[in-house]
């Protein structure tokens, strides 16, 4: 049996270490928050995903999975710390720095490291460097990178059903972390070098980017030419090679509106598209906030009072409770600090610390303007008329 050390129990760290655990493998899962180190020893769980519960449960109970603030001895190491950015969009990789310099001390001859965070080409060579760096013989371990691609919701299955892809800074790094990865995923493991893995996972997210940014151009654009922008699209997907994304209020999440940043980063005047779809999916969220605010003005100046504004939906997608980057929470906190009069509602979140959160019914009674911002189920079934309707809930 092999042991494993997870570096990261968070949204990606704590699944993959409850389905190891699972599988039978004896796993120490390290974090550098105690809450979440004593909430995961107590067999429970501190961040929101289905079935992740009963998968902690029983690999708590087992005896297979125990979490610790510091590492242990093991076979494998699994980074899955955060990579957010620096202001100016600068990517921050000072997790993947700490966590490396923290198993100096355990590792021995013929261990895995395996970086699954999403990470700026090069950042498994400079684990290697800093292993160097810090005395340790790299030539007898094998060291690769296994982006993680699972959508929130549905990650204990799909990281096991999902394809992967695995490079190594050696060929024989990439074969044995092939093979490990074998053991779980049903999925093809598919084998390259590290930085062309790093730059897959970064592709993915950018395509997506990129594509969201052609259909907000068009919902601009259809705005200015007064042209139905969702009826367009219908329209032109009718062609058998065209397949348009739905335009939004932006894009959020901490991926898709952040990893691009990692290629335009390195990749300066040269990554001409992927720069601009970050600007072009930015742009339109300000594009939002502008137009809510000219709507509300036009009602001020008939009306002689201060427009009551439903904003509808917070979360960065629809049917999630997730905030992070969000561009819904974004327009409503801009217009809330501009002094509109706003009635916040997100039906996936009960507290807000900032603002005031109120049932969606209660706020379509009150509002004079309504704002559909994420297209949420529950507002699918609503029976109201309005042309802010960004995330196209009554249109698609
Ligand atoms: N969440 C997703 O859906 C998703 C999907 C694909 C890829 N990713 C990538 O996976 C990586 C991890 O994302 P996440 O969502 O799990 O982040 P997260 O913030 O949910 O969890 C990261 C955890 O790492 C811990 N940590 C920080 N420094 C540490 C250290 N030195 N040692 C041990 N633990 C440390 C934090 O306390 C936190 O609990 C990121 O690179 C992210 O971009 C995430």
């Amino acid at each position: 049996m092999k042991n494993i050390c997870v570096l990261g129990l968070g949204y990606i760290g704590l699944p993959t270490s409850a389905l190891l655990a699972n599988k039978g493998y004896k796993v120490y899962g390290v974090d550098i928050v105690k809450s979440t180190v004593d909430t995961i020893n107590c067999g429970k769980i501190h961040i929101v995903e289905p079935e992740l519960d009963t998968f902690v449960k029983s690999a708590v109970n087992s005896g297979n999975l125990v979490a610790s603030l510091t590492p242990s001895k093991a076979d494998i190491f699994i980074i899955a710390v955060p990579t957010p950015f620096h202001d100016g969009y600068i990517p921050n990789i000072d997790y993947i720095i700490s966590a490396t310099k923290s198993i100096v001390p355990y590792l021995e001859e013929g261990n895995m490291i395996i970086l699954e965070s999403t990470s700026p080409v090069g950042t498994t060579d400079k684990i290697e460097n800093i292993l160097k760096e810090n005395k340790v013989d790299t030539s007898k371990l094998f060291i690769s990178h296994c982006p993680e691609r699972v959508l929130p919701g549905q990650i204990m299955r799909e990281l096991v059903e999902n394809d992967r892809i695995v490079g190594g800074t050696t060929d024989k790094a990439t074969q044995k972390t092939v093979e490990f990865y074998r053991t779980f995923v049903s999925g093809e493991v598919i084998a390259t070098d590290a930085r062309t893995a790093e730059m897959s996972k970064l592709t993915e997210n950018s395509f997506r980017d990129v594509n969201i940014a052609f259909a907000n151009e068009l919902s601009i654009l259809c705005d200015k030419f007064n042209i139905d922008v969702w009826e367009l699209i219908r329209l032109a997907n009718r062609h058998p090679r065209v397949n348009i994304l739905q335009p939004g209020a932006g894009v959020g999440g901490h991926c898709i509106a952040v990893d691009p940043w990692f290629i335009v980063h390195a990749g300066g005047d040269d990554a001409k598209i992927i720069r601009t779809a970050r600007e072009v999916n930015s742009y339109k969220t300000q594009w939002v906030i502008e137009k809510i605010k000219n709507r509300a003005l036009e009602f001020e100046n008939k009306n002689d009072k201060k427009a009551i504004i439903a904003c509808m939906g917070l979360a960065f997608k629809p049917n999630i409770d997730d905030l992070r980057e969000s561009p819904a929470l974004y327009i409503t906190q801009s217009l809330i600090s501009d002094n509109l009069n706003i009635l916040a509602v997100e039906p996936n979140i009960t507290n807000f610390n900032e603002f005031e959160i109120i049932d969606y019914k209660e706020a379509i009674n009150k509002a004079d303007i309504i704002v559909f911002l994420v297209a949420h189920k529950e507002f699918k079934e609503l029976k109201v008329k309005t042309d802010l309707d960004f995330c196209g809930v009554l249109n698609v």
